[in-house]
């Protein structure tokens, strides 16, 4: 299972890559403003970090508009995919853009029936909203296993990209279930290092051997 950060910030994005814990980064228009930067100063910063995967979310909502900006991205590297949302103008933005070889992230999805659309639309990662779910009472958890089964199905190469991710139990479920990605904010990246008998056990060992903990 890929790790992919979901944020607005380079410090975050940089702590995260030296653990060695991600595998790509996630970006959206409100991530980019509670970090208080644009798209233009934040992106070609977090080129410089890795060569893996970035999605950069289109803040036009039109198709033309779209096009554009989505092309305008992939000038900050051969590693830009594109975010587009799923609305009609959406999936047909993505069925152009990957029909010029250009990766599109389909985010904002709810419902598999969404999920089916971005991979015929030939989508390389769909993102389903598991937090956004689960706050109205709605199984977030479902909708992966749908999504991951419907792909297998019909051997679409689109990835299952989990996003809205609240909590480590969130990764664990949708790593059982097969997701290809989750992507994942930096507080909840801290807390999988987090346990109490790790701790408890980690104090011991350096006590034993004559170590301050
Ligand atoms: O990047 C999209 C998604 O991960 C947003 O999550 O917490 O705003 O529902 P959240």
């Amino acid at each position: 299972m890929k790790f992919f950060i979901d944020t607005g910030q380079l410090n975050e994005i940089k702590q995260a890559n030296d653990w060695g814990l991600i595998d790509g980064v996630t970006t959206n228009p409100s991530l980019i403003a509670k970090a208080n930067t644009t798209i233009e100063e934040l992106i070609p910063r977090i080129v410089e970090i890795g060569d893996w995967p970035i999605s950069v979310e289109v803040t036009e909502n039109h198709y033309e508009g779209m096009l554009q900006q989505g092309r305008d991205f992939t000038k900050y590297g051969s590693n830009i995919v594109v975010k587009l949302p799923m609305t009609p103008d959406g999936i047909k933005g993505t069925r152009t853009l990957a029909a010029e070889g250009i990766k599109v992230n389909v985010t904002l999805i709810f419902h598999p029936i969404q999920g089916l659309i971005a991979a015929k639309a030939g989508a390389t990662y769909a993102s389903p909203f598991v937090g956004r779910l689960d706050d109205i009472a709605h199984s977030g958890m479902e909708l992966i296993r749908d999504l991951v089964n419907i792909y297998d199905n019909y051997d679409y190469p689109t990835e299952v990209l989990v996003a809205s991710v609240r909590h480590p139990l969130h990764v664990v479920e949708a790593a059982n279930l097969g997701a290809d990605v989750a992507t994942i904010p930096f507080g909840v990246l801290q807390k999988f290092f987090q346990h109490p008998l790790t701790d408890a056990g980690l104090e011991r060992f350096l006590r034993d051997a004559g170590k301050q903990p």
